[in-house]
């Protein structure tokens, strides 16, 4: 079996560097029936929106089988599991704490503590409570003030057992997927959707950030955003400027308002209509201290100009792809994050996902997925390469500990490390789960 290994001076060798595997809960949990019911339940149950036609109902059943996943979490030898809270398992529509759901939380920390695992949480993964949604969802301004109230009531059960809380897994994808574009949950269609959902979310992070200061201030607290390296098409100035455009509006929007409380130039570009609204005193409650930064990299973004002054996204060619269709371009991962460093003073830095699908096949007990070994070895060197130029990298997640659902192409697409036998919920370590191991337990 092949390897996962770095340079033999590499940074990433030594104990101090954290190496967890992911997951959130709409993607592996199930027990429906102990929650109440989110925005991915409404969209899944809507025709023509997961391609599997699937749902969350079972998932993974880690409900049930938490304290098997747990064993296998600390079998594989790693130092920290990031998983996500189900705000709808832990309040109730009246604004009342689900103390079950809260309890089936504390009992998860608890055990993945007992392992020594550092325990890193989301709050939101993305599962908004349908309720809400009725409400406006991510429209509504309210919402942000729920998201405050359900992270105060988090931090104040698990407390300072979680060694890091985040506030939102990657806004970009709620915001333009689930508001702008449609694809994702809620399903809604409009750019100016997709803008003020965006600002409600930011806001809700700020928000959120000041509870779990008062509650946790000794848990390290930030956000997890998503990008895509920007790439420009051709050399033309037009589709280089279509890039940097590309750039702004899909990665720079989420982060330089949490870093410098302001939104990229490119808002001067789209309509009046579509701009969100921002209340006074927003960008300041934005723009607060994190004491950390996760990054989330899968590909890159290839833009040319639509010859309207806009941007537009290209297929991308000469890179072999996932199975999702996403090219693997590991120079892109060290580009991104030298970029970010370079323009932003930033926290130190997650690798809160990365990861890949591939078609994986269980045979006589084995599935050798030698193409996600050879991903995690050249995104881990892109990290190395990144760490000496002098960015400050802290830790790497795998996304993910296991098969689950993946979102609008429900369990067609396999990115666990884990694989997962949806009818018998058997679970069996992949050859790159092997290889994570080994090479985790060859640490100095
Ligand atoms: C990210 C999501 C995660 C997973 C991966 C493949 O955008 O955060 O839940 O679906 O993509």
């Amino acid at each position: 079996m092949s390897t996962i290994s770095l340079p033999d001076e590499s940074p990433m060798l030594r104990r101090e560097f954290t190496y967890g595997v992911a997951t959130s809960s709409f993607q592996i949990e199930g027990a429906t029936e102990s929650r109440i019911p989110c925005i991915w339940d409404t969209f899944c149950a809507q025709p023509n929106t997961i391609a599997d036609s699937s749902n969350g109902d079972l998932a993974c059943e880690h409900v049930k089988y938490w304290q098997q996943d747990v064993a296998m979490i600390a079998d594989l030898g790693v130092d920290a599991y990031r998983l996500s809270i189900a705000w709808g398992r832990v309040m109730n529509e009246d604004g009342s704490a689900n103390v079950q759901g809260l309890q089936f939380y504390k009992d998860l920390v608890t055990a993945l503590r007992q392992k020594n695992i550092k325990v890193f949480v989301t709050l939101y993964h993305w599962d908004l409570p349908q309720y809400l949604e009725a409400q406006g969802g991510w429209l509504n301004r309210d919402t942000a003030y729920a998201f405050a109230l359900y992270a105060d009531v988090v931090s104040n059960a698990l407390g300072e057992q979680v060694y890091s809380y985040a506030t939102l897994n990657e806004p970009f994808c709620s915001a333009y997927l689930g508001y702008e574009e449609g694809i994702h949950a809620p399903g809604k269609v409009g750019q100016a959707y997709g803008r003020q959902a965006a600002h409600h979310l930011l806001l809700a992070h700020g928000l959120a950030m000041q509870a779990l200061r008062h509650n946790v201030p000794n848990s390290l607290c930030g956000i997890v955003l998503n990008f895509s390296t920007a790439y420009s098409a051709t050399d033309s100035q037009a589709d280089i400027d279509a890039a940097r455009m590309g750039d702004e509006y899909h990665n720079h929007w989420y982060i330089q308002p949490l870093l410098e409380g302001t939104y990229p130039d490119v808002m001067s570009q789209i309509g009046v209509d579509a701009q969100p609204h921002i209340a006074p005193g927003d960008m300041d409650i934005i723009a607060q201290k994190n004491d950390f930064i996760g990054v989330n990299y899968y590909t890159r973004a290839v833009y040319r100009s639509d010859g309207e002054g806009w941007f537009e996204q290209v297929v991308p060619q000469g890179h072999a792809l996932t199975a999702m269709g996403w090219e693997i371009v590991p120079d892109a991962f060290t580009k991104l994050l030298v970029e970010l460093d370079q323009r932003y003073d930033l926290p130190p830095i997650y690798i809160t996902e990365n990861g890949a699908a591939f078609d994986d096949r269980l045979v006589a007990g084995e599935v050798v997925d030698q193409q996600r070994i050879d991903y995690f070895n050249s995104h881990l060197r892109a990290v190395d390469n990144a760490i000496k130029q002098g960015v400050d990298i802290r830790g790497y997640f795998a996304w993910s500990l296991m098969d689950n659902f993946e979102w609008a192409l429900g369990y067609s697409k396999r990115f666990g490390i884990v694989y997962v036998d949806y009818a018998t919920q058997q679970r069996t370590l992949k050859h790159s789960a092997l290889a994570y191991k080994a090479m985790l337990s060859n640490r100095l």
